[in-house]
């Protein structure tokens, strides 16, 4: 058997032991200023053309979480997880690729060059793009993050869910979220008061393809 690296092992610990959490220890409160940490690590996730069209709206109040309730359809890790994190897609993200690519220079990634020609070919791509592909690209770009949100977590000791359990028209209206963003998931994030309970997952074989994929008649 594979001896397996250190750093090879505490990452299969990370993504073995995580689980769903629907149960959380309300006594435990986790800082904004490890939120905001985790929030950093997460970011480190790839996204098209690196515009990081992610926002993230942190509900860590009570009474906030109470108004939440109801809309998540009384899920009660709502108001029991230190905080929800709504991952959202932000409509304009590409309009930050200014300031993206304007550090990139700064930490002498690329020169002005590069930066003008990237940003030309973004403007021009993105300004007359449809919003059901803007959705779309930011839908994926939200779902890596917020996976890596919830590794981040789970290396921390915390626990997560995520949750697409909600009435998301009702909770852009509760939480005054204008049409600039699509709601991708919610994320409760705190320490768990009973452990997820183990899911199991197909197996690679009736997944994986190589090199063509199964007619669409199913052979089973
Ligand atoms: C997009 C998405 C939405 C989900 N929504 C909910 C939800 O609203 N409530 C909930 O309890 N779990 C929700 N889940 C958690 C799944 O049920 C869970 O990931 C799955 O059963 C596998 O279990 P595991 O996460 O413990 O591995 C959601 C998961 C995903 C990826």
């Amino acid at each position: 058997m594979e001896q397996l690296t250190t750093q090879r092992a505490a990452f299969l610990d990370v993504i073995t032991e995580r689980r769903s959490v629907r149960h959380y220890d309300p006594s435990v409160k986790i800082s904004r200023d490890e939120i905001k940490e985790m929030l950093k690590e997460a970011t480190l996730a790839p996204s098209s053309s690196n515009l990081q069209p992610w926002r993230f709206l942190v509900i860590d109040d009570q009474e906030l979480k109470e108004k939440l309730l109801p809309i998540a359809f009384n899920q009660q890790q709502v108001v029991q997880a230190s905080a929800i994190i709504a991952v959202l897609g932000d409509y304009e993200g590409y309009k930050a690729a200014e300031t993206i690519y304007t550090k990139a220079v700064s930490a002498g990634f690329m020169n002005e060059e590069v930066k003008s020609s990237l940003i030309q070919n973004i403007n021009s791509r993105y300004s007359n793009r449809a919003r059901e592909i803007i959705k779309e690209i930011a839908l994926v770009d939200g779902g890596l993050v917020a996976m890596q949100f919830m590794l981040v977590a789970k290396a921390r000791g915390y626990d997560t869910v995520p949750m697409g359990g909600y009435n998301t028209d009702k909770f852009m209206e509760a939480f005054d979220i204008t049409d600039r963003y699509v709601p991708i998931m919610l994320i409760a994030l705190g320490k768990a008061a009973q452990p997820g309970h183990p899911t199991v997952r197909l197996d690679v074989d009736d997944i994986a393809f190589w090199n063509e994929m199964p007619s669409s008649v199913s052979e089973k």
